[in-house]
């Protein structure tokens, strides 16, 4: 089955870097992204500088095959009915109310994807999961295609998304498995024959694995789970370090070079952040649930437990400093999760923060490229949940700087919580605690 047109539902931090590389690498294939967000498609379609997805090496590759074979556009109706496939990278948040609330994945977005394919669908489709989903959403999926449109045949496939952000076109180029999980049926290995030939146009075939779609569902979530796990470890290791003198970069060096356990995932941090890991495990934890694998759930939630006890951690150290006077200002270097992306979803600096200011301390924020409304919005959200009233950046409580010296000018405690490399070097009296083991000069604590 040849590919001429594929449409992508979700124009986030997945749907937006994999289609552009998709559509650079497929020149043959008119690929165009949708969603029901005009102002990020507009983004989208405007100033280079300005997209909303911030990825090293993604400008350049939307300058190079926007408008050519890439499109990005709000006329979704339009775009499923040209595309022979269809992939829904729409976002899976925790869900907040009914059953599951607080751990189950909110499958609205999906399933209105869903909805929608199948009601303006006038011939067959390969349907792809991209999205991160439960095992066995992709039965739920039929059954909502089948429902509105009796017609047309639709070939769902699952092909979770495995990129990291701050590195999403390194991991797009050179993935180190491409997964796809389809039917047996006849129809089902055609669609998965279609996907493969899509990435075989620059992933070596030996790593593009197929599978039955129940366990390409499950290995998005194992994968994002085992990955969290070794952070906790680390993080649950660096406080024994710290009561027994040993020293956590040390120990993960030593332990990582054997060649069974590896160095990867073993920096101690104030916590992982990012808007998958937490979610995806308590997604988990809600599948175990509901099989009554009960200690099997315990085992993966004890991975979210370490990493709320580290960024707690982190608070109580910045309250040793103070010695409980808190008078005085902190700074706060890096917002975002991680360094090289805009995104703060789920940031450990957005709690962090937050107990701070509720303790009654003053802040300092700066970060190179998470935007004053985003840090905000980040805080007042948080905040929202216990009806404190709302931050704004001109109070003396907080405020929010456009670059790193002015935030550090006079402060009294510089708390690096991301690992920006602008945060390596730099002067100043003031004490630093350095979660990221990056800063240069000397500490007051570190992990
Ligand atoms: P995102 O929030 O950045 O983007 C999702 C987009 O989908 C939003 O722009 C939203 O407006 C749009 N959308 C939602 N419902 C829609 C609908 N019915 N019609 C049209 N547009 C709709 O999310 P993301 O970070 O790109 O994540 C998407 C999925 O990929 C999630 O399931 C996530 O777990 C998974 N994932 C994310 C990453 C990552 O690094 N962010 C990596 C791997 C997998
Ligand atoms: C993670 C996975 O790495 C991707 O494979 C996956 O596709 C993605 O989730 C997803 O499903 O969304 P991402 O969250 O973008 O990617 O970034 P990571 O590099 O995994 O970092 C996540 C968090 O863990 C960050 O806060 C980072 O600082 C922290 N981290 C990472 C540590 O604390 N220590 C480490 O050793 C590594």
């Amino acid at each position: 089955m040849k590919i001429k047109n594929i449409c992508c539902i979700g124009a986030g931090y997945v749907g937006g870097p994999t289609m552009a590389v998709i559509a650079l690498k497929c020149p043959d294939i008119n690929v165009t992204v949708v969603d029901m967000n005009k102002e990020k498609i507009e983004k989208w379609n405007g100033d280079l500088d300005y997209l909303p997805v911030y990825e090293p090496g993604l400008r350049e590759i939307i300058a190079q095959v926007r408008n050519k074979n890439l499109f990005f556009s709000d006329k979704i109706d339009e775009s499923i009915q040209k595309s022979e496939m269809i992939f829904m990278a729409v976002n899976t948040p925790t869900k907040t109310e009914g059953q599951g609330a607080g751990m189950a994945a909110d499958l609205s977005f999906v399933e209105s994807c869903a909805k929608n394919i199948a009601l303006v669908s006038k011939n067959d489709k390969i349907v792809i999961e991209k999205s991160t989903l439960p095992v066995r959403t992709a039965e739920k999926i039929k059954t909502i295609l089948k429902k509105y449109n009796n017609e047309c045949h639709f070939e769902i496939l699952s092909n979770p998304e495995f990129l990291a952000e701050g590195s999403a076109i390194e991991d797009l180029f050179k993935s180190d498995r491409v997964l796809i999980g389809g039917d047996t049926t006849t129809s089902g290995q055609k669609a998965v024959k279609a996907l493969v030939n899509i990435y075989s146009n620059w992933i070596p075939i030996d790593k593009i694995i197929t599978t039955n779609v129940w366990s390409s569902e499950l290995s998005k979530l194992a994968s994002n789970a085992m990955l969290a796990q070794r952070i906790s470890s680390i993080n649950s290791l660096s406080v024994i370090c710290e009561k027994t003198g040993a020293n956590t970069v040390e120990v993960a060096k030593a332990v990582g070079m054997d060649h069974r356990i590896g160095s990867y995932f073993l920096s101690p941090s104030p916590g992982f952040g990012g808007s998958c890991f937490q979610k995806d495990i308590l997604n988990l934890v809600y599948l175990c649930e509901h099989y009554g694998l009960n200690e099997v759930a315990e085992f993966w939630h004890q991975v979210i437990k370490i990493n709320n006890y580290q960024r707690m951690r982190i608070v109580h150290k910045v309250e040793e400093l103070f010695k409980k006077d808190r008078k005085g200002r902190i700074t706060i270097l890096g917002w975002a999760f991680k360094k090289n992306t805009n995104d703060s979803r789920e940031s450990s600096s957005i709690y962090i923060s937050n107990s701070l200011l509720n303790m009654g301390y003053k802040l300092n924020i700066y970060d190179p490229k998470v935007t004053e409304e985003r840090i905000l919005d980040d805080l007042n959200n948080l905040n929202k949940i216990n009806n404190n009233p709302a931050y704004t950046s001109t109070s003396d409580k907080l405020q929010i700087y456009n670059s790193l010296n002015e935030s550090i000018n006079g402060t009294d405690v510089i708390l690096i919580l991301t690992e920006w490399d602008e945060f390596k070097n730099f002067e100043s009296d003031a004490k630093i605690i350095d979660t990221r083991n990056i800063y240069n000069g000397n500490k007051y604590f570190k992990l």
